[in-house]
């Protein structure tokens, strides 16, 4: 069974393996240390979805809050585990949270050719209000896509 919990600085190794695999630009161990920091002080959101069965983090995603409203960072899901339902589960959760919260909206940007992630938040009502040229390292362009609650 797939669990959904808080993220742990132990966490951290499994995660970067993941990351390195899912990003041409990948985070750091430190940039994923600063995440915990602010979810501990209230002002992040850091999830991962645990293998229960080997205790193999699946995949995890990143909120910051900004006021109100909430900025998804960083979202991935290990190869063997996407199709089945994780990252949908991630908004899911967020969206609740914000919901909880009364913030206005939830927002990110997404790579133009990432197919996957588009529709997975299409999926969930979140609408293409932008562009951030030659955002990435690889000189693709972002989509800056917001849900409003
Ligand atoms: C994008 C990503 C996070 C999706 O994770 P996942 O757990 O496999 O997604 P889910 O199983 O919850 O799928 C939810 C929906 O997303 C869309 N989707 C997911 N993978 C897809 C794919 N390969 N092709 C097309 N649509 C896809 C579908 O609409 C899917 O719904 P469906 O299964 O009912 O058709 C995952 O592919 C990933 O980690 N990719 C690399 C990192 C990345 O791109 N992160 C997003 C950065 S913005």
């Amino acid at each position: 069974m797939i669990i959904f919990r808080n993220a742990r600085k132990s966490d951290i190794t499994q995660i970067l393996e993941i990351e390195k695999i899912s990003f041409i630009s990948p985070w750091s161990r430190v940039a994923f240390e600063c995440e915990i920091s602010k979810m501990l002080m209230g002002n992040g959101i850091f999830l991962v979805a645990e293998d229960e069965e080997n205790n193999k983090i699946c995949g995890y995603v990143c909120a910051n809050v900004i006021i109100d409203y909430i900025h998804i960072l960083n979202l991935a899901v290990a190869p063997d585990y996407r199709r089945k339902g994780i990252a949908k589960e991630f908004i899911k959760r967020i969206e609740a949270d914000a919901i909880k919260k009364k913030y206005y909206g939830i927002t990110l940007e997404v790579c133009e050719t990432n197919e996957a992630a588009i529709n997975l938040y299409k999926k969930f009502g979140f609408i293409i209000k932008g562009k951030r040229e030659k955002y990435y390292e690889n000189k693709e362009d972002a989509l800056i896509m917001w849900k409003i609650l």
